[in-house]
């Protein structure tokens, strides 16, 4: 297993457009991946976005930067999710944001230059990126981030969870996880914690494979749980 249990192993990060020649078979590469559970990457993007609109309620209607949007997957259901939503994207591989549909990325700005951000983001939301970027870079990546985030502003971020065994493996054998590191909630949780952010909320998302999809119901008392195949933690900036 390529993935590390033990704490202070570091992750190099990837070169800047790893991701550029996984783009046109990112959709089939998760497919494979997540087909164990019954399911393909769509629904584990949907579930993202349901997570988010329980936590800040569907009438949500500020300006969203999806940071790592990829191909712009988690961006369609954040659309269908807050329709009233500015939605914005960045990533730096330029052939996954020249992917996106337009669809989704007429309606917003999605680029690979951080310069053309805005720096009033109501939600900025990092999902499964923060493991592609150096150890030495996460904390660095948070806080240029936290100075996007208008005043009262979340910061979300999703991770796969180290502690489970299923998403442990996926990631050994996925071809776009060479090399990672995955996170612990701790270590995410103190990144946005040293960035500034309060009020941190963390839960952790997606039990149940696709067979066992009559539990699905009881995955929002969950959060607790640790065996959760991803988990989110979600801070908040100072309205003063
Ligand atoms: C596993 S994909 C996740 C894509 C999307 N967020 C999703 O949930 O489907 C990781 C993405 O992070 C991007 N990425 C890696 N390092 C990054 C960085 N330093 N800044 C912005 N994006 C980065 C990659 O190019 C890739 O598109």
């Amino acid at each position: 297993m390529r993935t590390s249990e033990n704490a202070g192993e570091k992750c190099v990060g990837m070169p800047a457009q790893e991701f550029d020649s996984h783009s046109e078979t990112y959709h089939d590469t998760l497919d494979q991946l997540t087909r164990i559970t019954g399911e393909g990457g769509e629904y584990f993007a949907e579930l993202k976005a349901r997570h988010l609109a329980r936590a800040l309620g569907a009438d949500f209607s500020g300006k969203i930067l999806d940071f790592g949007c990829g191909v712009g997957l988690l961006s369609r259901y954040l659309l269908r999710y807050f329709p009233a939503c500015d939605l914005h994207g960045y990533d730096i591989s330029t052939s996954s944001i020249a992917q996106i549909e337009p669809a989704i990325s007429s309606g917003g700005r999605f680029t690979s230059h951080e310069n053309e951000l805005a720096e009033n983001y109501d939600l900025i939301v990092i999902a499964n990126v923060m493991h592609h970027i150096a150890t030495e870079n996460q904390l660095d990546a948070i806080s240029r981030l936290y100075a996007r985030l208008a005043p009262g502003g979340n910061l979300v971020v999703f991770e796969h969870n180290p502690a489970n065994l299923l998403t442990r493996w996926a990631v050994s054998v996925c071809a776009f996880d060479v090399g990672v590191v995955l996170l612990w909630p701790r270590e995410v949780r103190a990144y946005l914690r040293l960035a500034g952010l309060n009020d941190l909320k963390q839960a952790y998302i997606t039990f149940f494979p696709r067979w066992f999809s009559w539990l699905r119901t009881f995955e929002s008392f969950l959060g607790w749980c640790p065996l959760g195949a991803q988990y989110a933690v979600m801070g908040r900036k100072n309205t003063g």
